[in-house]
């Protein structure tokens, strides 16, 4: 979603804000903004659509300044404009700020401060921050450091902001709620981002801002941090965990293809250290101080939102499996509505990527305050996720970019694997023999999906049939059913072809009427226990002339010979088998979006880190 940048130093600051606006491009976004302080003035430049478009904007303006804020703006408040983009002024004029997160009390504030005569230019709850905060500057005759903290102690919601004053040269105020955002530290100059793609080119020594936090950057003075009530805070300063190359694409054409291609090696990180060399020990140091609140579990909860939510399904059917223990599936986004009966010996596991996702962190909050025991499962590390849970476990897929989650997606599934393991060999619930099968079959795993990479352009070929169509269905059944549901977001998400995914059975009672010759059904028929009835449900679709694009095992003839499109990829355990079968998934999705000329990295309307409601 949104995404910010800023910079006060001794360098000219639009270089480091222009750049780092093309980092953030792959949050999601539809306007762009920057605005620059010198000589005790605000320049301001913001335009509806791409980061290049700001560029071209700006491209005759005298740029030089050694402070300023950039900004891109995911809609929430207002279509996106001209007008809706940040940064916001005040109405003097004095003072610029951009802002993540959502003002929820905002109505009220703009009412209030409608009556008192302030003119607003925009429809965003963002430029309703900025009046307040030059309103209680003027009434309350405080600095502008107390005028922020005051205007934030009466905001509902979550922000993560940066402002500049033509009142204070070379100063930026930032602060933080709900909403990430950290601080930079370098020779006299200060980087602001609100992830870290902004900045590692040129630091790694970051601290990153806590909830309700207010920092004062100034390139002459030391970092000042205090909290909304003005209470001196102690800056922690960390190591920023992320490499320049993680964050370029490295001779791919997209994001999204190398994270695909990155799969065998995200596994591979995921895996390191967890088994031990004689593979008897399965064992993941993150939730070891919660291991016996695991260990004796009556239910376990799994709270996701999207792919994430998807790979909770899978994980489903493997601890449900090798357990023994009742585990339900929520979307994080009802779960935290519906009052639902939570226990203190309930274990909530909270997938995420970003570990930003808004209605994943309120599932989190909410079963922590009914006393329930809660463990991440997150890509991002320090995000705001890894750090509300008891406990958790990182899945080391390195950076996604793309904003189709995918590597993320086999590395969440491959941690929730060596989860249950590590459980179920402790509780005793799985014998010795498919405990070691499942170890080396989840060791195997990297290589298989290296084979399935190789058949990239036997994919691309298939992906031509799909070019014109208008709705796809996909069908898996058993651990395989969460794949299709995965394959058809993918579908839809970036090619913009309507797609859905069934459990192959469910098709009679509706989906079947769909069938005529016009529909492909890309169906997952895997080795497994429902084979039989998955040829079955093939026949069925078969008949009424739809068709079929089969993912099926190496070797398989009997569905080979009844499919229109077939790619086969090894053989696995059925448990572990979405961490293959949903590969060739992507690379179709990937390829017909590619096809049909769409922007693959940055699909409409979508944002990567989903920080909002
Ligand atoms: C789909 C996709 C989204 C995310 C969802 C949750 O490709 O990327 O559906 O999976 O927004 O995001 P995280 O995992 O960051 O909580």
């Amino acid at each position: 979603m949104c995404g910010i940048v800023a910079y006060t130093g001794n360098k000219q600051a639009y270089p480091f804000l222009i750049n780092g606006l093309k980092r953030l491009e792959y949050r999601g976004y539809d306007s762009a903004g920057v605005a620059l302080l010198s000589e005790n003035q605000i320049r301001l430049y913001k335009k509806q659509g791409k980061v290049a478009d700001l560029e071209r904007f700006c491209a005759t303006e005298d740029l030089s300044a050694h402070t300023g804020i950039a900004h891109t703006r995911w809609a929430t408040h207002g279509e996106p404009n001209d007008e809706n983009a940040h940064p916001h002024l005040s109405e003097d004029g004095s003072l610029a700020l951009i802002h993540n997160g959502i003002v929820e009390n905002y109505l009220s504030l703009k009412n209030e401060l409608l009556k008192r005569g302030y003119v607003f230019k925009s429809h965003t709850d963002t430029e309703v921050l900025i009046h307040l905060i030059q309103d209680i500057r003027k009434t309350e005759q405080v600095d502008l450091v107390e005028a922020v903290q005051m205007a934030l102690s009466v905001v509902v919601g979550t922000y993560a902001l940066a402002i500049l004053s033509s009142e204070y040269s070379k100063q930026i105020i930032a602060a933080k709620k709900g909403s990430p955002l950290l601080i930079g530290l370098g020779k006299n100059e200060f980087f602001v981002g609100s992830d870290g793609a902004p900045i590692v080119e040129y630091t790694q020594k970051v601290v990153y801002l806590n909830d309700e936090e207010v920092a004062v950057l100034h390139p002459d003075k030391e970092l000042q941090i205090t909290n909304i009530r003005n209470e001196k805070q102690r800056p922690s300063i960390q190591k920023l965990e992320l490499k320049l190359e993680q964050i370029e694409k490295g001779g791919f054409e997209h994001f999204m293809l190398k994270e695909i291609f990155e799969q065998p090696k995200a596994i591979v990180d995921s895996m390191r250290g967890r088994i031990n060399t004689q593979k008897d020990v399965v064992s993941l140091g993150g939730i070891i101080e919660y291991e016996n609140k695991m260990l004796n579990a009556k239910r376990f909860i799994i709270a996701a939102c999207g792919t994430s939510w998807h790979a909770g399904l899978v994980g489903e059917h493997i601890f449900e499996s090798l357990i023994r223990v009742p585990v339900e599936v929520e979307y994080a986004s009802e779960f935290r509505y519906r009052n639902p009966i939570i226990n203190e010996d309930d274990v909530l596991i909270a997938i995420s990527q970003s570990g930003e996702t808004a209605d994943t962190l309120a599932a989190i909050e909410l079963a922590k305050r009914k006393g329930a025991t809660v463990i991440g499962i997150c890509n991002v590390v320090g995000s705001s996720i890894a750090r509300s849970t008891h406990a958790g476990s990182y899945t080391h897929a390195g950076p996604e970019i793309g904003v189709a989650s995918t590597k993320a997606f086999t590395a969440q599934v491959t941690v929730l694997t060596l989860m249950a393991l590590s459980l179920a060999r402790k509780k005793g619930t799985i014998s010795l023999s498919y405990y070691y099968q499942l170890v080396n079959g989840l060791g195997a795993i990297p290589e298989k999906i290296e084979a399935i990479l190789k058949k990239n352009d036997e994919i691309k070929e298939i992906a031509r049939y799909f070019v014109d169509k208008q709705n796809v269905i996909y069908l898996g059944r058993g651990v395989n059913f969460p794949v299709a549901l995965e394959g058809a977001l993918k579908l839809k998400e970036i090619s913009y072809i309507h797609a859905e995914g069934y459990p192959a059975a469910e098709m009679k009672h509706g989906p079947i009427a769909l069938i005529d010759e016009a529909m492909p059904v890309v169906i997952l028929a895997t080795e497994q226990e429902t084979y039989e009835k998955i040829v079955s449900n093939i026949q069925e679709v078969k008949s009424r002339r739809g068709k079929i694009i089969s993912i099926v095992s190496e070797g398989d003839e009997t569905v080979k010979n009844m499919s229109d499109f077939c790619i086969e990829i090894p053989k696995t355990e059925e448990l572990l088998s979405p961490l293959v079968a949903s590969v060739p998934l992507q690379l179709l999705a990937y390829h017909v979006a590619l096809l049909r000329g769409c922007d693959v990295d940055k699909p409409r309307n979508l944002a990567k880190s989903v920080s909002v409601e």
